[in-house]
């Protein structure tokens, strides 16, 4: 198959009318969430639709599609708001996502990790989000839920069951309640930002300590509190700061649940996806447009480990495995991917293609180890793939390390407060 054809994957394109000081971005438009890959006849340019939006619709379903708005931050950004978002997509048809800028997350929060730009090509590359808003405010006001209901067609707030209070002590979205315009969405447990952060730190701590008693900075040389044996070390920090319980149904409901079409070219890629950022994203779009199913084998946390050092990875299987599974471009994945690229994978799946990118993590090429790509390059079918940016799970840690201190100390106050909740939390059903 021509690459050509694929031409009508989504282009990011970025639509910016100037309204009351935010930028709105209009993203994926029409039906590119999850039937996207099913098979819809997409026309290739999607500009085109953007000024009958609404007319178009109504017209294609007869009645009036419900409109659902979710905002946030999305610094480093975890499957725990791939989740709610999800959830917030369930209780509408279409899902718009505001997503806070810069300045008001340092006047509220402190500095973000990753800048607007990279959190708005992670938000956009969701599956479940059909536009975006960039530059959202941190606290809905009355003015921006007017814009959000004029001029963005806005039916419902969704938010979370934790209550958001602004400084004042007031809920952030009194003014949408009291409009009956609002609808909660149950937390997702198990992860949160500051956890993510936590992870992080813990590894500086810990070679920091063990600096100052010995001088040597190995990257093994970490220690934990809980005298584990050596094998265990990088398993139990994890655990110790994880409140992640997988499940089969949240596996499911992240889940294309379709496998390749017939004659579909298969594409393979592969990787530890750790800290999934904005080069994930890109280089995940791009290896898609290679073929027609993107198949993403995400190594176990025993080969991550072996290959990038003790401490990694940060995230675990089955966190990374939701993150890729979230992303619009990824039609499945093999959650424990083996290292090497073998003869029989490539039979059992129909692997077409095998793609890496340029930027990469490991340096295991460069030691003198033998390659897994052996088998697809002397198949003729391995290609590397230019990565679109030099943002790597490394670099992301290292914006955070670089901070330490200031991330440290916001995170002790955010730490007890999340303490507080879940010694606190009680049994909600929902999803
Ligand atoms: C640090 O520890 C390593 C092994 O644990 C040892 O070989 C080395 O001599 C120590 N260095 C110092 C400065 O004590
Ligand atoms: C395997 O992939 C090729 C494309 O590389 C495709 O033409 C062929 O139909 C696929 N086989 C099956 C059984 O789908």
């Amino acid at each position: 198959m021509d690459f050509e054809n694929n031409s009508w994957i989504w282009e990011g394109v970025y639509h910016y009318p100037h309204l009351f000081g935010g930028i709105m971005l209009t993203a994926a438009v029409l039906g590119l969430s999850t039937s996207f890959f099913g098979g819809i006849g997409v026309p290739s340019s999607l500009a085109y639709f953007w000024p009958d939006l609404g007319i178009f619709h109504k017209r294609k379903h007869g009645k009036k599609r419900i409109r659902v708005y979710m905002d946030g931050c999305f610094d480093l950004m975890h499957y725990g708001h791939a989740n709610a978002l999800r959830q917030a997509k369930a209780l509408g048809d279409e899902l718009v996502v505001g997503v806070v800028s810069d300045e008001e997350i340092i006047a509220n929060k402190g500095p973000p990790v990753l800048s607007m730009d990279e959190r708005l090509v992670l938000v956009s590359g969701l599956k479940w989000v059909d536009e975006v808003i960039a530059n959202a405010p941190y606290a809905i006001t009355e003015q921006f839920m007017n814009t959000l209901f004029n001029e963005h067609k806005i039916d419902y707030i969704i938010h979370g069951d934790d209550p958001c209070l602004l400084p004042d002590g007031t809920d952030a979205y009194a003014l949408a309640k009291k409009a009956g315009r609002y609808k909660q969405i149950k937390r997702t447990e198990g992860v949160s930002s500051t956890d993510i952060v936590g992870r992080i730190l813990s590894y500086v701590k810990d070679t920091k300590t063990h600096d100052d008693h010995n001088g040597s900075t190995s990257l093994h040389g970490e220690r934990d509190n809980t005298n584990e044996a050596e094998g265990e070390k990088c398993q139990s920090k994890g655990l110790h700061l994880s409140h992640f319980l997988p499940t089969s149904r949240r596996i499911v409901q992240f889940s294309n649940d379709k496998g390749p079409g017939p004659n579909a070219r298969v594409v393979y890629i592969d990787g530890a996806f750790d800290l999934f950022h904005a080069g994930h994203v890109e280089i995940l779009k791009n290896a898609r447009q290679l073929g027609d199913f993107l198949l993403v084998g995400i190594h176990t946390d025993q080969t991550v480990s072996e290959h990038r050092g003790a401490h990694y990875p940060i995230m675990h299987l089955h966190e990374r495995s939701l993150s890729v599974l979230a992303c619009r471009y990824v039609d499945e994945v093999i959650i424990g991917a083996p290292w090497d690229v073998t003869k029989d994978m490539i039979t059992t799946f129909n692997i077409s293609l095998v793609v890496r990118g340029t930027v990469a993590e490991s340096n295991s090429l460069l030691n003198g180890a033998h390659d897994p790509y052996e088998v697809p390059k002397s198949m003729g079918i391995f290609h590397m793939l230019e990565s679109p940016k030099d943002i790597t799970t490394t670099s992301v840690a290292q914006r955070i390390i670089a901070n330490h201190e200031a991330y440290m100390k916001r995170n002790v106050k955010k730490a007890e407060s999340e303490k507080k909740y879940y010694a606190e939390k009680k049994y909600v059903s929902g999803e």
